[in-house]
C-alpha cells in the first residue's frame, strides 16, 4: 500500500465516541481502543508498538507536532485539532487532548491521547486554512527545520495579532 495514497474521503465517528491512545514515551503506540482501530482501519497487530506517525497525514504541518512534543516533553498537556490519516487513504478530523502519564513519583510513564469530535465549521473556517498556510510556508524551505522554525513562525504571528495564547486561541474556537 502507498503510505502517501489519499481518496479525499472523510471518516466520521460519533460526538459520544472517544478516540483512545497510549503510548511509550518515545510515541510507539502501546494500545489503542475499538475506535481507534475503527477510524483508522487497522488491526491490533497493524499498530501496537508502532509509531504514532502511523496515522500521520501528509497534510499537516510539522511545526504542531512539534509544538506537541515541546509540549508534553515539559510535562504540559495539549489540545490540538489533528487531521489523521486512515490505512486505505481516507481522512478524519479530531481534536486531540494529549498528556504525559506520570507515576508516583511524577516521572513520565508515557503519554495518552482522548480525541473527540472536530466542530465541521471550525476545520473548514479557521483550522484548515491555517494548517494549509502553515504547510505551504514550511514547504518554502530545503531545510526541515527551518521549514519548521517557519511554520510556528506564522503561527505565534496569528497569535499575536489575535493577543492570544495558544490555549486560549484553542478554547476560543
Ligand atoms: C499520545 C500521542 C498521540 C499522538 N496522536 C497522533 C495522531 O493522532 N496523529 C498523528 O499524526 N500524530 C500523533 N502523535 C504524534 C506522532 O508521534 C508524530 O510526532 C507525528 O505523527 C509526526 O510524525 P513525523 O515526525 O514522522 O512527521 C501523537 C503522539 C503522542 C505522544
Amino acid at each position: 500500500m502507498n503510505e502517501l495514497h489519499l481518496t479525499g474521503i472523510e471518516r466520521r465517528f460519533g460526538d459520544d465516541e472517544v478516540i483512545v491512545s497510549k503510548t511509550d514515551t518515545g510515541g510507539r503506540i502501546a494500545y489503542a481502543n475499538r475506535i481507534f482501530l475503527r477510524i483508522a482501519d487497522l488491526s491490533e497487530r497493524d499498530t501496537i508498538g508502532k509509531p504514532h506517525n502511523l496515522i500521520r497525514h501528509p497534510h499537516m504541518p510539522r511545526s504542531i507536532f512539534r509544538l506537541l512534543w515541546d509540549t508534553i516533553g515539559s510535562g504540559r498537556e495539549m489540545f490540538a485539532y489533528i487531521l489523521n490519516r486512515a490505512a486505505g487513504g481516507d481522512h478524519y478530523w479530531v481534536l486531540a487532548h494529549v498528556t504525559p502519564s506520570f507515576d508516583a513519583d511524577g516521572k513520565v510513564l508515557g503519554h495518552h491521547s482522548n480525541r473527540r469530535t472536530a466542530d465541521p465549521r471550525v476545520i473548514r473556517e479557521i483550522i484548515a486554512p491555517l494548517y494549509k498556510a502553515m504547510l505551504e510556508e514550511e514547504r518554502k524551505h530545503t531545510r526541515q527545520k527551518d521549514g519548521m522554525e517557519a511554520g510556528q513562525a506564522l503561527l505565534t504571528g496569528m497569535l499575536k495579532d489575535k493577543g492570544l495564547s495558544y490555549d486560549r486561541f484553542i478554547f476560543s474556537l
